[in-house]
């Protein structure tokens, strides 16, 4: 579904992506992974249209997407939630997900005195299919409570449930689990299932968790230093040397003794 070929974006000296090329395949939930710094969260922002990148290419079935902006994408079903979550703080809860759906017709004020039975019945569906976004993530409890006052797991819903407010294709998850406990965590992974398996989104999951990665992705993809590293399933990941040594950031001079000979020094 989203191919990105040979993608470079460089800030000044800073080569944040350098030379990343990765496939996702129509509903798979995949994994991105790789060490603090290692270019995921900007390699969603080229794919999603934050960044025109330096060099490369994304596309989505097929068509050439590079450098369309966010809005464009979000109309062809390319959605993305933020690392830090960027809720409407002081509208609740059920606003920040009603004013998800573009072009309402009660927009325009002449919409609103010619056509204001129409507008009534658009608003009855999109605060309906809020209410069902609400019921689904289990935030019923905070539905009039303004976002900003929600805890940092419940941000963290509130910007998947943004996701689910139109019919999206794919969704880029940054983080969506970060400083969440538990329990909430869980509630997330269920979520990404069932969108999955029941409304057929398919999804880039970016997170540090390896349990959470473990029970949702297949495949994972590793990146290090702005290109990918490593792709194959959670236990390939986990056993690969390339990979663990990127985390662990081992130069040569760090390795064991036995992988130094090995290695020649
Ligand atoms: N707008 C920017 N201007 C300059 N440098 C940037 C910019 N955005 C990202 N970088 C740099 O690019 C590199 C990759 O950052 P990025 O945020 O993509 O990493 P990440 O893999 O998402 O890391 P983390 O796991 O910590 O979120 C970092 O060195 C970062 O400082
Ligand atoms: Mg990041």
């Amino acid at each position: 579904m989203i191919r990105v070929e040979d993608l470079h974006m460089h800030f000044g000296g800073i080569r944040a992506v350098d030379g990343a090329s990765i496939d996702i395949a129509e509903g798979s939930i995949t994994g991105l992974i790789g060490p603090n710094g290692a270019g995921k969260t900007t390699l969603f922002n080229v794919i999603a249209g934050r960044y025109k990148p330096t060099s490369g290419k994304v596309l989505l079935d097929g068509e050439d997407i590079t450098g369309l902006e966010p809005y464009e994408l979000f109309a062809k079903g390319l959605l993305r939630t933020f690392q830090i979550a960027h809720e409407f703080s002081t509208l609740t809860v059920r606003d920040n997900l009603m004013m998800v759906p573009p072009e309402q017709p009660g927009e325009t004020l002449l919409d609103v005195w010619l056509r204001a039975s129409k507008v009534r019945a658009r608003e009855a569906e999109i605060r309906r299919r809020a209410d069902e976004v609400i019921d689904f993530l289990q935030l019923g409890h905070v539905a009039e409570e303004r976002a900003g006052n929600l805890s940092g797991g419940q941000k963290k819903l509130l910007e998947l449930g943004r996701t689910m407010m139109v019919d999206a294709k794919i969704v880029f998850l940054d983080e969506v689990g970060a400083g969440v406990n538990r329990t909430l965590l869980n509630t997330i992974a269920d979520a990404i299932l069932r969108l999955n398996k029941e409304r057929g989104y398919t999804f880039c999951v970016i997170e540090h968790d390896m349990d959470f990665i473990a029970s949702l992705c297949d495949p994972v993809i590793v990146m290090a230093e702005g290109h990918v590293l490593f792709e194959g399933t959670v236990d390939e990941v986990k056993t690969n040397e390339q990979v663990i040594e990127a985390y662990l950031g081992t130069g040569i001079k760090n390795r064991p003794a036995r992988k130094q000979a090995e290695a020649g020094s």
